[in-house]
């Protein structure tokens, strides 16, 4: 499997006031491509604080971090925002879609972002939205839409730029149970089609769709064996 980002000894500190909070400990981690990894931990353990680094939304304090073969250390902010935009999918706990727009328009951000063309941005959208199922539903604006058709659009968000990353953050926390495993199902198929997926999240009952899973506690990252590994 290929790496597609690594930190290595990676850290985050935030200074406030007179204060160092350290929000992630010096962290070695890798994500492979074709792998859904997940990582649980209790609030304010630093879940975030570790994907918003892989994320390339803030720089590490020490160590090192590679994002697709690039040192994010030596880049600058617009070519870290490039980056991003090119290599990364997030999704998050509260969807983030825009309310005035409908489905489809939200997906098409990302690529009007990126300055492609009408008619590809047309395509592409059409594509991302039939992945996640929803393109009965693609006129609709998200308030239309249940809590897990709005995460299958952000789905589609994430995955219009065709990114090598799709990192989720608590993606099921707002979620009932029947739409959290139709979006748990979403992002595994991600993963097998050779996507690397990084899932924060604090139930434990993920486990069952992950390839491998960290634990953060209080900034430490540890490797987690799996108590429940699915296969199919
Ligand atoms: N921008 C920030 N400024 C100061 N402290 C922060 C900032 N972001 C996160 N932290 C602190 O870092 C720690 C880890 O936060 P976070 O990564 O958001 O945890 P989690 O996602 O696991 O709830 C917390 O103590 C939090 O208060
Ligand atoms: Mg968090």
């Amino acid at each position: 499997m290929a790496v597609i980002a690594e930190l290595i000894q990676a850290s985050k500190e935030y200074q406030t006031g007179d204060q160092t909070i350290v929000a992630l400990q010096p962290t070695s981690l890798q994500l492979n491509e074709g792998e859904l990894l997940l990582i649980i931990g209790p609030s304010g353990s630093g879940k975030t604080t570790l994907l918003s680094l892989i994320g390339c939304v803030i720089y590490p304090s020490k160590g090192e971090l590679y994002v697709d073969g690039q040192h994010v250390n030596k880049m600058k902010p617009n070519e870290l925002a490039k980056l991003r935009l090119d290599t990364i999918g997030f999704v998050f706990q509260q969807f983030n879609l825009l309310a005035p727009l409908t489905a489809e328009e939200n997906v098409a951000i990302p690529l009007k972002l990126q300055g492609i063309s009408g008619s590809e941005i047309k395509s592409r959208v059409a594509k991302a939205i039939e992945t996640v199922g929803m393109t009965e539903r693609k006129k609709n604006l998200p308030k239309q839409l249940s809590g897990g058709q709005q995460q299958r659009i952000a789905i589609a968000r994430a995955l219009v730029t065709n990114p090598k990353i799709i990192l989720c953050d608590e993606p099921t926390a707002s979620l009932d149970k029947n739409s959290f495993e139709v979006v748990m199902q979403e992002l595994k198929a991600l993963a097998r089609q050779g996507k690397s997926v990084a899932v924060v999240t604090h139930d434990p009952r993920l486990q069952k769709y992950a390839d491998r899973a960290v634990e953060v506690k209080n900034g430490f990252v540890y490797p987690l064996e799996l108590k429940d590994v699915s296969f199919d």
